[in-house]
């Protein structure tokens, strides 16, 4: 596996800190999602043996927590947020512009590989649903002008993801 000499590190730091072995497995995860992009069964066997454990103790962390992704994520993570505010505020319509737009459906990522496209909860921000996230940026208002702009910065590779 081809992580980069600096993710190895923080690992070497990183799992000491735990008498418990096992509970270094989530930040393990996190590090190695944060290089390679997402956690191959590979990824998986090789944290495991990291950490002196099962591969299925790996796997199963992995597909408990929805933000570490088994498969390679688009360009643009596009997450928009279905909670009560946003979606009386219009998120599905907002999600369906960019399914639309990209012709991803949600929970896929589009076959360019620009964008991956999914539904989140709540991001505390429901005063000013619905809320989008693109990368780490947080976009609010996202009805149908907004949604089209941003769209539109996505296809141009000028949209700000943090
Ligand atoms: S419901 Fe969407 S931010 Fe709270």
């Amino acid at each position: 596996m081809d992580l980069k000499q600096s993710t190895l590190d923080k690992i070497d730091k990183l799992v000491p800190r735990y008498p418990d072995k096992r509970s270094a497995a989530l930040p393990l995860c996190h590090l190695v999602q944060e290089d390679l992009g997402y956690l191959s069964n590979e990824s998986i066997e090789w944290i495991a043996e990291r950490l002196e454990l099962e591969p299925i103790n790996i796997s199963e962390i992995v597909t408990f927590y929805p933000m570490l992704k088994t498969e390679a994520q688009g360009k643009y993570q596009v997450r928009v947020c279905r909670t009560l505010s946003c979606a009386l505020a219009g998120a599905y319509k907002t999600c369906k512009q960019f399914e639309e737009a990209f012709d991803c459906k949600v929970g896929s990522t589009s076959e360019d590989g620009l964008v991956s496209l999914e539904y989140v909860e709540c991001h505390a921000d429901c005063g000013r649903a619905p809320v989008v996230m693109i990368g780490e940026k947080e976009y609010t208002g996202v009805k149908t002008d907004e949604a089209n702009e941003l769209i539109e910065k996505i296809k141009s590779g000028t949209v700000e993801t943090e």
